[in-house]
């Protein structure tokens, strides 16, 4: 593992590809999905260097989690999009970098239990973790409207299922 890598040299390395910059225009939780991925990628540093993980592993796969664009989705969407899109973000990121295995995995599993891809290491627990809790944050923030309650309870129902997931994951963690 590298070691003291700053997170604004992370940042610069991923933000240096133009392709990747064009996140800057997709639209995603009432901002961009770039202003998206950053907050999630600032986040994971900071917790994974805490939690003495692969840190650098973990801050370019949440940099490029949502790697994808609203032109690839012409048919799919809401609960399809959510599924597919972290093969396409996949497919993306190796298009235009050269990533290990932690990685790789940690951005296929992020939407986890919604995709069917576990997270396989603590760094992708990182990333699916703090994407959600981010996600509740910017939909609070930027896209809550009260007329649409319906639909926030959707997410809000999402979420209660993960943790409740989680923790069972964590009680039965090391039971054979
Ligand atoms: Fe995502
Ligand atoms: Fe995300």
């Amino acid at each position: 593992m590298t070691r003291n890598r700053s997170y604004k040299s992370l940042e610069k390395e991923i933000m240096s590809n133009k392709k990747y910059m064009l996140l800057n225009k997709e639209s995603h939780h009432g901002l961009t999905r770039l202003e998206h991925s950053l907050r999630v990628s600032r986040n994971v540093y900071k917790v994974a260097k805490k939690l003495n993980l692969d840190y650098v592993s973990a801050t370019r796969a949440a940099l490029l989690h949502d790697f994808f664009f609203n032109e690839e989705f012409e048919s799919n969407h809401g609960l399809i999009q959510g599924v597919v899109h972290p093969d396409i973000a996949l497919a993306n990121a190796c298009g235009s970098f050269k990533l290990n295995e932690i990685e790789k995995n940690a951005i296929e599993s992020h939407m986890f239990p919604l995709s069917v891809v576990l997270p396989k290491s603590r760094e992708a627990w990182v990333l699916t973790v703090v994407d959600k809790l981010v996600a509740i944050y910017e939909y609070g923030l930027y896209k809550f409207n009260p007329a649409n309650l319906k639909g926030y309870l959707k997410y809000v129902s999402y979420t209660a299922s993960f943790l409740f997931i989680l923790l069972i994951n964590f009680i039965t963690m090391g039971e054979k």
